[in-house]
Protein backbone atom coordinates (compact mmCIF):
# COMPACT_ATOMS: atom_id res chain seq x y z
CA UNK A 1 0.00 0.00 0.00
CA UNK A 2 2.67 2.13 0.70
CA UNK A 3 4.26 1.77 -2.70
CA UNK A 4 7.47 0.97 -1.77
CA UNK A 5 8.17 3.92 0.40
CA UNK A 6 9.09 3.07 3.80
CA UNK A 7 6.20 5.43 5.66
CA UNK A 8 2.81 7.48 3.79
CA UNK A 9 4.34 10.39 4.90
CA UNK A 10 6.90 9.68 2.13
CA UNK A 11 4.52 8.45 -0.37
CA UNK A 12 2.70 11.80 0.33
CA UNK A 13 5.62 14.18 -0.16
CA UNK A 14 6.39 12.41 -3.44
CA UNK A 15 2.62 12.47 -4.68
CA UNK A 16 2.78 16.28 -3.85
CA UNK A 17 3.62 17.09 -7.70
CA UNK A 18 0.62 14.98 -9.02
CA UNK A 19 -2.20 16.03 -6.51
CA UNK A 20 -1.40 19.80 -7.08
CA UNK A 21 -2.06 18.83 -10.58
CA UNK A 22 -4.90 17.47 -9.97
CA UNK A 23 -5.77 20.42 -7.39
CA UNK A 24 -5.08 23.36 -10.40
CA UNK A 25 -7.22 21.23 -12.61
CA UNK A 26 -9.61 23.44 -15.06
CA UNK A 27 -9.04 25.80 -12.53
CA UNK A 28 -5.23 27.27 -13.42
CA UNK A 29 -6.14 27.93 -17.02
CA UNK A 30 -4.31 30.36 -19.61
CA UNK A 31 -7.26 32.70 -19.91
CA UNK A 32 -6.66 33.00 -15.74
CA UNK A 33 -8.60 31.15 -12.78
CA UNK A 34 -11.93 29.56 -12.83
CA UNK A 35 -13.81 28.12 -9.81
CA UNK A 36 -16.51 25.95 -10.81
CA UNK A 37 -17.67 25.96 -7.27
CA UNK A 38 -17.86 30.13 -6.92
CA UNK A 39 -18.32 33.04 -9.05
CA UNK A 40 -17.60 36.61 -8.68
CA UNK A 41 -20.87 37.60 -7.50
CA UNK A 42 -19.89 35.41 -4.27
CA UNK A 43 -17.26 38.25 -3.70
CA UNK A 44 -19.29 41.24 -4.04
CA UNK A 45 -18.95 43.64 -1.22
CA UNK A 46 -16.36 41.66 0.56
CA UNK A 47 -14.01 44.50 2.35
CA UNK A 48 -12.08 42.25 4.42
CA UNK A 49 -11.04 38.57 4.75
CA UNK A 50 -10.85 36.43 7.85
CA UNK A 51 -8.95 33.38 7.82
CA UNK A 52 -9.84 30.40 10.48
CA UNK A 53 -7.83 27.03 11.04
CA UNK A 54 -5.63 25.63 13.20
CA UNK A 55 -1.94 23.82 12.92
CA UNK A 56 -0.61 23.14 9.34
CA UNK A 57 -4.20 24.59 7.45
CA UNK A 58 -3.62 28.23 10.08
CA UNK A 59 0.30 27.88 8.32
CA UNK A 60 -1.20 27.86 5.19
CA UNK A 61 -3.76 30.49 5.84
CA UNK A 62 -0.49 32.70 6.93
CA UNK A 63 0.82 32.29 3.54
CA UNK A 64 -2.83 33.60 1.62
CA UNK A 65 -2.25 36.77 3.54
CA UNK A 66 0.46 37.59 2.34
CA UNK A 67 -0.79 36.46 -1.31
CA UNK A 68 -4.04 37.76 -0.88
CA UNK A 69 -2.82 41.38 0.65
CA UNK A 70 -0.52 41.77 -2.01
CA UNK A 71 -2.47 40.99 -5.27
CA UNK A 72 -6.00 41.64 -4.32
CA UNK A 73 -5.43 44.46 -1.91
CA UNK A 74 -7.70 43.05 0.30
CA UNK A 75 -7.23 43.38 4.04
CA UNK A 76 -6.96 39.35 5.56
CA UNK A 77 -6.46 38.30 9.04
CA UNK A 78 -5.17 34.42 10.23
CA UNK A 79 -6.83 33.67 13.35
CA UNK A 80 -6.23 30.18 15.18
CA UNK A 81 -9.73 29.06 15.65
CA UNK A 82 -9.27 27.97 18.79
CA UNK A 83 -8.63 31.61 20.19
CA UNK A 84 -11.60 33.62 17.79
CA UNK A 85 -13.72 31.08 19.09
CA UNK A 86 -13.46 32.65 22.60
CA UNK A 87 -12.67 36.04 22.11
CA UNK A 88 -15.95 37.51 20.89
CA UNK A 89 -14.70 38.96 17.94
CA UNK A 90 -15.70 41.95 15.84
CA UNK A 91 -17.38 40.33 12.43
CA UNK A 92 -18.68 42.55 10.34
CA UNK A 93 -20.39 41.41 7.25
CA UNK A 94 -18.46 43.21 4.63
CA UNK A 95 -16.00 40.54 5.62
CA UNK A 96 -15.74 36.90 3.28
CA UNK A 97 -15.21 34.29 6.33
CA UNK A 98 -12.93 31.35 4.89
CA UNK A 99 -11.89 28.44 6.81
CA UNK A 100 -9.08 25.91 5.97
CA UNK A 101 -9.58 22.81 6.85
CA UNK A 102 -8.00 18.97 5.84
CA UNK A 103 -10.51 16.82 7.33
CA UNK A 104 -13.55 18.70 7.52
CA UNK A 105 -14.11 18.09 11.08
CA UNK A 106 -11.77 20.08 13.21
CA UNK A 107 -14.35 21.24 16.11
CA UNK A 108 -12.82 24.32 16.76
CA UNK A 109 -12.61 25.26 12.88
CA UNK A 110 -16.33 24.19 12.84
CA UNK A 111 -17.29 26.46 15.47
CA UNK A 112 -15.42 29.74 14.41
CA UNK A 113 -17.71 28.75 10.83
CA UNK A 114 -20.71 28.40 12.89
CA UNK A 115 -20.39 31.82 14.41
CA UNK A 116 -19.54 33.58 11.45
CA UNK A 117 -23.03 32.25 9.67
CA UNK A 118 -24.57 32.86 12.62
CA UNK A 119 -23.03 36.67 12.42
CA UNK A 120 -24.60 36.85 8.53
CA UNK A 121 -21.12 36.90 6.91
CA UNK A 122 -20.25 34.95 3.87
CA UNK A 123 -18.51 31.78 4.54
CA UNK A 124 -16.20 29.80 1.80
CA UNK A 125 -14.75 26.59 2.88
CA UNK A 126 -11.43 25.14 1.80
CA UNK A 127 -11.58 21.81 2.53
CA UNK A 128 -9.68 18.06 1.60
CA UNK A 129 -13.20 15.50 2.37
CA UNK A 130 -16.20 16.24 0.78
CA UNK A 131 -19.43 15.74 2.69
CA UNK A 132 -17.47 16.34 6.10
CA UNK A 133 -19.01 18.65 8.73
CA UNK A 134 -17.28 22.01 7.68
CA UNK A 135 -18.49 21.44 4.01
CA UNK A 136 -21.78 20.79 4.90
CA UNK A 137 -21.67 24.10 7.25
CA UNK A 138 -20.45 26.90 4.44
CA UNK A 139 -22.08 28.48 2.17
CA UNK A 140 -19.59 27.40 -0.76
CA UNK A 141 -16.28 25.12 -0.95
CA UNK A 142 -13.83 24.94 -3.05
CA UNK A 143 -12.26 21.07 -2.46
CA UNK A 144 -8.84 20.86 -1.80
CA UNK A 145 -8.26 17.44 -3.93
CA UNK A 146 -5.37 15.83 -1.87
CA UNK A 147 -6.62 12.93 -2.10
CA UNK A 148 -6.65 10.57 0.94
CA UNK A 149 -3.99 11.71 3.44
CA UNK A 150 -2.59 9.02 6.09
CA UNK A 151 0.33 10.52 7.27
CA UNK A 152 -0.76 12.02 10.38
CA UNK A 153 1.74 14.84 9.89
CA UNK A 154 0.18 16.55 6.93
CA UNK A 155 1.93 17.38 3.39
CA UNK A 156 -0.02 17.39 0.45
CA UNK A 157 -2.56 18.92 1.67
CA UNK A 158 -0.70 21.78 2.86
CA UNK A 159 0.47 22.19 -0.70
CA UNK A 160 -2.87 22.11 -1.48
CA UNK A 161 -4.40 24.34 0.72
CA UNK A 162 -1.54 27.26 -0.24
CA UNK A 163 -1.45 26.56 -4.25
CA UNK A 164 -5.96 27.15 -3.64
CA UNK A 165 -4.93 30.42 -1.59
CA UNK A 166 -2.19 31.32 -4.85
CA UNK A 167 -4.66 30.61 -6.84
CA UNK A 168 -7.89 32.09 -5.20
CA UNK A 169 -5.07 35.59 -4.63
CA UNK A 170 -5.40 35.53 -8.61
CA UNK A 171 -8.84 35.16 -9.32
CA UNK A 172 -9.61 37.92 -6.67
CA UNK A 173 -7.14 40.18 -8.84
CA UNK A 174 -7.72 39.28 -12.04
CA UNK A 175 -4.36 38.15 -12.27
CA UNK A 176 -2.86 35.31 -14.43
CA UNK A 177 0.03 33.48 -13.08
CA UNK A 178 -0.62 30.33 -15.63
CA UNK A 179 3.03 29.48 -16.47
CA UNK A 180 4.33 30.58 -13.14
CA UNK A 181 1.80 28.12 -11.40
CA UNK A 182 2.78 25.38 -13.17
CA UNK A 183 6.33 26.20 -12.50
CA UNK A 184 5.67 25.84 -8.86
CA UNK A 185 3.90 22.79 -9.47
CA UNK A 186 7.12 21.66 -11.28
CA UNK A 187 9.23 22.25 -8.79
CA UNK A 188 7.89 20.06 -5.90
CA UNK A 189 8.72 16.57 -8.07
CA UNK A 190 11.15 15.54 -5.34
CA UNK A 191 15.17 15.84 -6.90
CA UNK A 192 16.68 11.81 -5.53
CA UNK A 193 19.53 14.32 -5.35
CA UNK A 194 18.30 16.35 -2.74
CA UNK A 195 16.85 13.85 -0.67
CA UNK A 196 19.91 11.52 -0.52
CA UNK A 197 21.42 14.83 0.59
CA UNK A 198 19.13 15.42 3.03
CA UNK A 199 19.27 11.84 4.32
CA UNK A 200 23.19 12.23 4.74
CA UNK A 201 22.95 15.81 6.17
CA UNK A 202 20.06 14.71 8.77
CA UNK A 203 22.45 12.36 11.18
CA UNK A 204 24.29 15.99 12.13
CA UNK A 205 20.68 17.15 13.05
CA UNK A 206 20.05 14.61 15.82
CA UNK A 207 21.42 16.00 18.92
CA UNK A 208 21.27 19.84 19.36
CA UNK A 209 18.82 21.52 21.94
CA UNK A 210 16.44 22.85 19.34
CA UNK A 211 16.26 24.14 15.99
CA UNK A 212 14.97 27.34 14.23
CA UNK A 213 13.60 27.95 10.80
CA UNK A 214 13.79 31.41 10.41
CA UNK A 215 12.45 32.81 6.86
CA UNK A 216 10.93 36.67 6.04
CA UNK A 217 7.73 37.24 4.07
CA UNK A 218 5.58 34.40 2.48
CA UNK A 219 8.80 32.14 3.83
CA UNK A 220 8.14 32.96 7.07
CA UNK A 221 4.54 31.17 7.73
CA UNK A 222 6.65 28.17 5.83
CA UNK A 223 9.57 28.38 9.05
CA UNK A 224 6.28 27.71 10.88
CA UNK A 225 5.42 24.81 9.22
CA UNK A 226 8.78 23.55 8.61
CA UNK A 227 9.36 24.01 12.65
CA UNK A 228 5.99 22.05 13.13
CA UNK A 229 6.60 19.29 10.75
CA UNK A 230 9.72 18.67 12.70
CA UNK A 231 8.46 18.36 16.06
CA UNK A 232 5.55 16.24 15.24
CA UNK A 233 7.34 13.46 14.14
CA UNK A 234 10.96 13.62 15.65
CA UNK A 235 10.22 14.91 19.02
CA UNK A 236 12.51 17.65 18.71
CA UNK A 237 12.20 20.87 20.11
CA UNK A 238 11.67 23.56 17.00
CA UNK A 239 10.51 27.22 16.27
CA UNK A 240 9.63 28.90 13.65
CA UNK A 241 10.60 32.79 13.98
CA UNK A 242 10.52 35.67 11.15
CA UNK A 243 14.17 36.15 10.10
CA UNK A 244 14.45 39.75 11.32
CA UNK A 245 12.78 38.57 15.13
CA UNK A 246 16.05 37.07 16.02
CA UNK A 247 17.98 40.12 17.98
CA UNK A 248 15.13 40.52 19.74
CA UNK A 249 15.54 37.82 21.88
CA UNK A 250 15.33 34.16 20.26
CA UNK A 251 19.78 34.73 19.36
CA UNK A 252 20.72 34.64 22.85
CA UNK A 253 20.31 30.65 22.53
CA UNK A 254 22.56 30.38 19.61
CA UNK A 255 25.34 28.23 20.18
CA UNK A 256 26.91 25.35 18.07
CA UNK A 257 24.20 22.84 19.11
CA UNK A 258 21.42 25.16 17.68
CA UNK A 259 20.56 24.40 14.59
CA UNK A 260 18.89 26.28 12.61
CA UNK A 261 17.05 26.20 8.91
CA UNK A 262 17.23 29.36 7.16
CA UNK A 263 14.94 29.88 4.13
CA UNK A 264 16.83 32.25 1.83
CA UNK A 265 14.62 33.15 -0.91
CA UNK A 266 16.87 35.11 -3.98
CA UNK A 267 13.19 36.81 -4.78
CA UNK A 268 12.39 38.23 -1.50
CA UNK A 269 14.01 40.51 1.15
CA UNK A 270 17.84 38.63 -0.13
CA UNK A 271 20.06 40.66 2.22
CA UNK A 272 18.25 41.35 4.97
CA UNK A 273 17.52 37.85 5.32
CA UNK A 274 21.35 37.07 4.81
CA UNK A 275 22.63 39.37 7.30
CA UNK A 276 20.19 37.23 9.57
CA UNK A 277 21.98 34.48 8.53
CA UNK A 278 25.37 35.65 9.29
CA UNK A 279 24.71 36.97 12.88
CA UNK A 280 23.55 33.65 13.67
CA UNK A 281 26.60 32.13 12.33
CA UNK A 282 28.55 34.69 14.05
CA UNK A 283 27.38 33.69 17.30
CA UNK A 284 28.52 29.74 16.55
CA UNK A 285 24.87 28.34 16.28
CA UNK A 286 24.80 25.60 13.53
CA UNK A 287 22.63 26.59 10.27
CA UNK A 288 21.99 24.96 7.06
CA UNK A 289 20.55 26.89 4.53
CA UNK A 290 18.04 26.39 1.63
CA UNK A 291 18.32 28.78 -1.26
CA UNK A 292 19.00 28.83 -4.83
CA UNK A 293 21.82 31.58 -3.90
CA UNK A 294 25.41 29.67 -3.00
CA UNK A 295 26.13 30.79 0.66
CA UNK A 296 29.16 29.45 1.42
CA UNK A 297 29.21 30.46 4.74
CA UNK A 298 27.06 28.65 6.83
CA UNK A 299 27.43 24.93 8.10
CA UNK A 300 25.67 23.29 5.34
CA UNK A 301 23.81 24.09 2.25
CA UNK A 302 20.63 23.13 -0.16
CA UNK A 303 20.53 24.32 -3.26
CA UNK A 304 16.97 24.87 -4.98
CA UNK A 305 16.75 25.95 -8.51
CA UNK A 306 17.17 29.05 -9.78
CA UNK A 307 13.69 30.72 -10.16
CA UNK A 308 12.41 34.37 -10.65
CA UNK A 309 9.25 33.44 -8.75
CA UNK A 310 9.09 33.41 -4.69
CA UNK A 311 6.32 31.00 -5.05
CA UNK A 312 8.59 28.61 -6.97
CA UNK A 313 11.02 28.95 -4.41
CA UNK A 314 8.49 28.42 -1.79
CA UNK A 315 7.13 24.93 -3.24
CA UNK A 316 10.62 23.57 -3.28
CA UNK A 317 11.77 24.39 -0.33
CA UNK A 318 8.77 23.08 1.31
CA UNK A 319 9.36 19.81 0.06
CA UNK A 320 12.53 20.04 1.36
CA UNK A 321 11.88 20.75 5.09
CA UNK A 322 9.41 17.82 4.78
CA UNK A 323 12.45 15.39 3.62
CA UNK A 324 13.89 17.35 6.64
CA UNK A 325 11.45 16.34 9.29
CA UNK A 326 11.18 13.05 7.84
CA UNK A 327 14.99 11.23 7.66
CA UNK A 328 15.41 13.09 11.67
CA UNK A 329 12.42 11.43 12.89
CA UNK A 330 13.56 7.98 10.53
CA UNK A 331 17.02 8.34 12.09
CA UNK A 332 15.49 8.85 15.70
CA UNK A 333 13.40 5.95 15.15
CA UNK A 334 10.16 7.15 15.48
CA UNK A 335 6.71 6.20 13.71
CA UNK A 336 6.39 9.03 11.29
CA UNK A 337 2.77 8.32 10.44
CA UNK A 338 1.69 7.95 13.89
CA UNK A 339 3.43 10.35 16.30
CA UNK A 340 2.50 9.82 19.66
CA UNK A 341 -0.01 11.90 21.32
CA UNK A 342 -1.88 12.87 18.11
CA UNK A 343 -4.60 12.43 16.21
CA UNK A 344 -4.84 12.61 12.31
CA UNK A 345 -8.66 14.88 12.99
CA UNK A 346 -9.27 17.10 16.19
CA UNK A 347 -12.70 16.37 16.47
CA UNK A 348 -12.75 17.73 20.22
CA UNK A 349 -11.64 20.65 21.65
C1 LIG B 1 -0.04 19.01 11.42
C2 LIG B 1 -1.47 18.77 11.30
C3 LIG B 1 -2.39 19.53 12.17
C4 LIG B 1 -3.65 19.92 11.39
C5 LIG B 1 -4.68 20.57 12.32
C6 LIG B 1 -5.90 21.02 11.56
O1 LIG B 1 0.70 18.23 10.57
O2 LIG B 1 -1.88 17.97 10.50
O3 LIG B 1 -1.77 20.67 12.70
O4 LIG B 1 -3.30 20.79 10.38
O5 LIG B 1 -5.07 19.65 13.31
O6 LIG B 1 -6.52 19.96 10.93
P1 LIG B 1 -7.53 20.16 9.74
O7 LIG B 1 -6.75 20.76 8.61
O8 LIG B 1 -8.02 18.79 9.42
O9 LIG B 1 -8.60 21.07 10.22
Amino acid sequence: KKGGYRFYMEKEIYEQYDVLKENTLGRNTKEGIKFDEVDKNFFEGINNIIISACGTSYHAGLVGKYLIERSAKIRVNVEVASELRYRNPLLTKDTLFIVISQSGETADTLETLKMAKKAGLKTLALCNVDNSSIVREADKTILLRAGIEKGVASTKAFATQVMTLWMLSNYLADKNEYEIINKAIESTKVNPKIHEKIKRLSKRYLHGHGFFYIGRDIFYPLALEGALKLKEISYIHAEGYPAGEMKHGPIALADPELFVVALLSKNILFEKTKSNIEELVARDATVLTISSELIELTDDFIQISDSNHPMIEFFEMMVITQLLALEVAIRRGNDVDMPRNLAKSVTVE
